[in-house]
C-alpha cells in the first residue's frame, strides 16, 4: 500500500496550478447520460473519485475517451469525451457505488433515459450520516415508484413529470440530480431552498447551451421546463475552489510566498475573509491568489454553511490553521457530523483540541507540530494532514492515501514543485 512521507519544516516558495472541479467533474460526467450526443468536458481533473465514475459510466455501456495529455480540447490538455447514444442497463455496478457517495447523481439520468434505475445504498467519505432520502422524496414527485430491497433501490416511472419540490435542508448532489432529472421530465419543474453552489450554475448554463431551459441556477429558486432530448458540446469546468482554499491554507501555514494560478477566488470569499482576520496577507487577482505566509496568526471562530458561507470542505485545513494561531478558536461544524473527528490524530501530532460535541471544537494555539506515523480517515482531512506533515517537526507517514487521491490530482509532484519535501513511496 502506497503512503507518503514527508520530511516537516521546509518553507515553501513559487507557483501551484488548481485542477478543474471535482464536484462539478462528477455531476458532468452524469449529466452527460442525458444526452444522446457528445459530451467534451475540458479542465478535467483525473483522480481517483472522477476514475470511479467513469468506470460506473463505461460499466453502463456508455462510450468514455479519456485524453489526459494529448489534443489540447478548449485549451486544455486534460479532457474525457462521452457519448451515452444509448445506455446498455439501468442497474449501477455495486462495488463501484459502494466506494462513491456521488455515484447517486447518476440515478437521475439513468431514470429519465431508461424509466428505471437499480442500485446499491452509496458509499463514500466517512464525514458522517449521508443519507439519501431527499433524493429519493425527489424522484417521487417526479412520479417515479421507489423500492428498497437487500441494501438495493429500484427507482422506476414510465414517465417523469415536472414537479414542485421544496428541499427541507440545502442539499448541492441533491439540488444538482433533481435539476438534471427535471430537464428530460415533462413539464415544469421548480426546486426550492436550492443550493447555490457554483458548480450548480456552471452545470445549468452548459446544459442550457445544449438546448435545455433552466433558469435560477446559483440562487435558491431554479425554474427547469423540461425538454424530449439534449444536444452536445463541450464544457470547460470551473477551478476547484476547494483545491484553491486548501493551497492558500497551505501558504499561510508554511509558505514564504505561494502564487496559486489557474483559480478564482471569488469561489472561496467565506475563507479569505477568514484569513484576513486571522492576520493573512494575500493578494488576488482575477484568477490568481497571492499569499504570504503568515507570522503572528490571530484565532478565528468558524461556522461552517452552504455556499457562500465558509465550505465545510475548507474546515479541516482550517482547523489545522489554527492550530497555529495564539490563543483559542471555536470551529462549528454546522453541515456534517464526522468531520472533526481526524482532530485527535492532530492531538497525536502534538496539537491541543477538544471536541465539545460531534460539530464543535476548540482549538487552542500556538502548538507546536511533530511528525508521527498517521492514516488518512477522508479525503479532506487527508489533505489537512499532508498540510501537518508540512509544518511539523521531523518525519510524517501517512497512509490510506487513496483518501487523498480521491480528490487531489498527483498532489505530491505539484507540492515538490514549491519545495516540500513529500514522497509516495510503497
Ligand atoms: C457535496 O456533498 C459535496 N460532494 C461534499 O464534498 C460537500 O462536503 C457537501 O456537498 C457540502 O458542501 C459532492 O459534491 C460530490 P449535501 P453532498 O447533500 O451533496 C444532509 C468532498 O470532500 N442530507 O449538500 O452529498 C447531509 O447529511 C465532499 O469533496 C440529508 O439529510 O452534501 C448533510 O448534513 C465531501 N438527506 C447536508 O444534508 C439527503 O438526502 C448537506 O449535504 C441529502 C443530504
Amino acid at each position: 500500500m502506497s503512503y507518503f512521507e514527508i520530511i516537516g519544516g521546509r518553507k515553501l516558495n513559487g507557483e501551484i496550478e488548481v485542477k478543474g472541479a471535482k464536484n462539478a467533474a462528477l455531476k458532468a460526467v452524469a449529466a452527460a447520460l442525458l444526452s444522446k450526443e457528445k459530451w467534451v468536458i475540458a479542465n478535467f481533473p483525473f483522480i481517483e473519485d472522477t476514475n470511479r465514475i467513469l468506470e460506473m459510466v463505461e460499466d453502463l455501456g456508455v462510450k468514455v475517451n479519456r485524453g489526459d495529455r494529448g489534443n489540447k480540447r478548449d485549451g486544455e490538455r486534460s479532457w474525457v469525451e462521452i457519448q451515452a447514444k444509448e445506455i446498455k442497463k439501468s442497474r449501477l455496478n455495486d462495488k463501484l457505488t459502494k466506494k462513491l457517495r456521488a455515484s447517486i447523481i447518476l440515478a437521475g439520468p439513468v431514470l429519465a433515459r431508461m424509466g428505471e434505475v437499480r442500485m446499491h445504498h452509496p458509499g463514500g467519505c466517512v464525514i458522517g450520516k449521508r443519507p439519501i432520502d431527499m433524493f429519493l422524496d425527489g424522484f417521487q414527485k417526479f412520479g417515479a415508484k421507489v423500492k428498497w430491497q437487500n441494501e438495493h433501490f429500484r427507482i422506476s416511472a414510465k414517465k417523469l413529470r415536472g414537479a414542485k419540490i421544496f428541499f427541507p435542508k440545502i442539499t448541492v448532489t441533491g439540488t444538482e440530480t433533481t435539476m438534471m432529472t427535471a430537464v428530460l421530465a415533462d413539464g415544469e419543474t421548480i426546486l426550492e431552498n436550492a443550493a447555490m453552489e457554483p458548480e450548480i450554475p456552471m452545470l445549468a448554463e452548459f446544459l442550457n447551451k445544449c438546448g435545455a431551459k433552466i433558469r435560477g441556477a446559483g440562487t435558491p429558486t431554479i425554474i427547469i421546463k423540461g425538454l424530449k432530448k439534449i444536444g452536445g458540446g463541450i464544457l470547460k469546468l470551473i477551478p476547484d475552489r476547494i483545491e484553491t482554499g486548501t493551497f492558500a491554507i497551505l501558504g499561510a501555514l508554511a509558505g514564504s510566498r505561494i502564487k496559486i494560478k489557474k483559480c478564482d477566488p471569488d469561489h472561496i470569499r467565506a475563507l479569505l475573509v477568514n484569513l484576513e482576520r486571522a492576520g493573512v496577507r494575500f493578494e488576488e487577482k482575477k484568477d490568481e491568489l497571492i499569499v504570504w505566509g503568515a507570522k503572528n496568526l490571530k484565532p478565528v471562530n468558524i461556522v461552517t454553511h452552504e455556499y457562500p458561507g465558509f465550505a465545510t470542505d475548507l474546515q479541516p485545513p482550517f482547523t489545522l490553521l489554527m492550530t497555529q494561531a495564539h490563543g483559542a478558536s471555536l470551529v462549528h461544524d454546522a453541515i456534517f457530523d464526522g468531520r472533526l473527528m481526524f482532530t485527535d490524530i492532530l492531538n497525536l501530532m502534538g496539537a491541543d483540541i477538544i471536541m465539545h460535541d460531534s460539530h464543535r471544537a476548540t482549538v487552542h494555539g500556538k502548538t507546536k507540530l511533530h511528525g508521527r506515523k498517521i492514516a488518512s480517515p477522508d479525503l479532506r482531512a487527508g489533505i489537512t494532514l499532508v498540510l501537518a506533515g508540512l509544518i511539523a517537526e521531523g518525519k510524517t507517514r501517512i497512509e490510506n492515501i487513496y483518501q487523498i487521491d480521491r480528490g487531489y490530482e498527483r498532489i505530491e509532484e505539484r507540492l515538490q514543485k514549491l519545495g516540500a519535501n513529500i514522497t509516495r513511496r510503497k
